[in-house]
């Protein structure tokens, strides 16, 4: 089972979702599905307005899967190295910045934070 916390600044607290096989799929689907307000656009990797920031807070190892269009547009936004992009891909080691509609939540504990946009309640 995969344990997402979402915290940001545009939430009164912090919400932790647990979210079983078949009921996971992306990051922003399960955000979505719980009514979690990470901005989004294009949910297609091209816009970036679902960048968060993932903290992996269980042991689990997986292979990092970054798609091009995730790590080009990371890439462009300043939010990964191509050292960080090579750690991930050779090392597993997952980078700090993600886009939500890329990422496919695993069974990992996980903590996502985001910005948002400020003016939602
Ligand atoms: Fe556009 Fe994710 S919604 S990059």
């Amino acid at each position: 089972m995969a344990n997402v916390t979402f915290s940001s600044p545009v939430m009164s607290k912090d919400v932790t979702v647990y979210a079983v096989a078949g009921d996971r799929g992306t990051l922003l689907a399960v955000a979505k599905a719980h009514k979690i307000p990470i901005p989004f656009d294009c949910q297609d990797g091209e816009c970036g307005s679902c960048l968060v920031e993932v903290q992996h807070l269980s042991r689990n190892k997986y292979a990092i899967a970054l798609t091009e269009k995730e790590k080009e547009l990371l890439k462009q936004l300043g939010k990964i190295t191509k050292a960080e992009v090579t750690d991930a891909e050779v090392n597993d080691m997952p980078p700090h910045y993600r886009l939500a509609c890329q990422y496919f939540v695993r069974n990992e504990e996980i903590l996502v934070t985001f910005e948002g946009d400020q003016t939602l309640p």
